[in-house]
């Protein structure tokens, strides 16, 4: 396995690749989240490349920036074990030599969900997501379902602009008791971790009272009110759109239930998709 810290490093990686590149873009403190879409990639692909990087275009002036859990050692004896063929590694610096004054605007679809409560997250991302992209030219790139409104803004980025490769999605790997897996886990209290599986519950909870009828207003409300009960978590959004498109309607063929909550030190997300009855 070769490490690149620049993108010249990659630049020679890549020219060098025969065959298929799979891509799996991630922040690092590398969990079975991302093993699973390290492992699709190995399987679909004659060669993998992994990216660690945690943006900062993509943090709120008061989000979790500086106390990101990072850990490269142990991310890069995960990535050599699964069999990863090369880590784009760069620092800050690197990623963004050049200032520049053009600004990403991810549009409508950016304006619900997390987007609306991380004004400016999703440029970054798209931001980030578009060099990356660039440097890596892979033939396939993997995102979680996790983040469903990432996955769902990625895919039409591509569209829209043509980008040569595929998006595959994964979908969420979760702890035995539930909770999606994330790095963000490790902010959580013993207490927090506890009630933490809950959010998945009430998602699960919601797609079964959809299912039996209820209008898309009413399962919202319903999972708002299984949250409250189920933690002492403060709500930040539960909503119910269609998907991928992301729109309020009662009539979609597939909807995306998506939940974020605050504990002390931890925002999680989650989410469930559900077909139409
Ligand atoms: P990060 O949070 O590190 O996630 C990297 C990838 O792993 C994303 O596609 C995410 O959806 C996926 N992932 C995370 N938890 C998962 C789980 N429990 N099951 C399945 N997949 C999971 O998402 C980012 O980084 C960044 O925004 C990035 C795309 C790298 C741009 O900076």
């Amino acid at each position: 396995m070769i490490i690149c810290e620049t993108k010249q490093e990659l630049r020679t990686f890549r020219k060098s690749c025969r065959g298929t590149v799979g891509f799996v873009p991630t922040m690092g403190y590398l969990h079975d989240g991302h093993a699973k879409l390290l492992e699709t990639s190995i399987q679909q692909n004659d060669v993998t490349i992994l990216s660690i990087f945690v943006n900062p275009t993509q943090f709120g002036p008061n989000e979790d920036l500086d106390r990101y859990p990072r850990d490269f050692e142990r991310d890069h004896q995960l990535a050599a074990s699964l069999g990863v063929d090369c880590i784009f590694y760069p620092s800050v610096d690197e990623m963004y030599t050049t200032e520049s004054t053009i600004t990403f605007d991810s549009g409508d679809m950016a304006n619900v969900l997390c987007g609306a409560s991380r004004p400016g997250h999703f440029n970054g991302v798209l931001q980030v997501v578009t060099k990356l992209f660039h440097l890596v030219q892979p033939t396939n790139a993997y995102f979680g379902q996790k983040d469903a409104q990432q996955l769902a803004l990625i895919e039409s980025l591509v569209e829209a602009y043509d980008f040569p490769l595929s998006i595959v999605r994964v979908a969420t790997i979760r702890d035995n008791d539930g909770l999606a897996k994330s790095s963000r886990n490790v902010y959580l209290s013993a207490a927090e971790r506890e009630q933490a599986p809950r959010i998945y519950q009430a998602l699960v909870a919601g797609k079964k009272v959809y299912e039996e009828c209820a209008s898309v207003k009413e399962t919202v409300h319903y999972v708002q009110q299984e949250l409250g009960k189920l933690t002492a978590a403060r709500i930040d959004y539960v909503d119910m759109l269609s998907y991928p498109h992301l729109k309020k309607t009662e009539h979609a063929k597939l909807y995306v239930l998506a939940v974020a909550v605050f504990f002390e030190k931890a925002r999680l997300i989650d989410n469930i998709l559900i077909e139409r009855v």
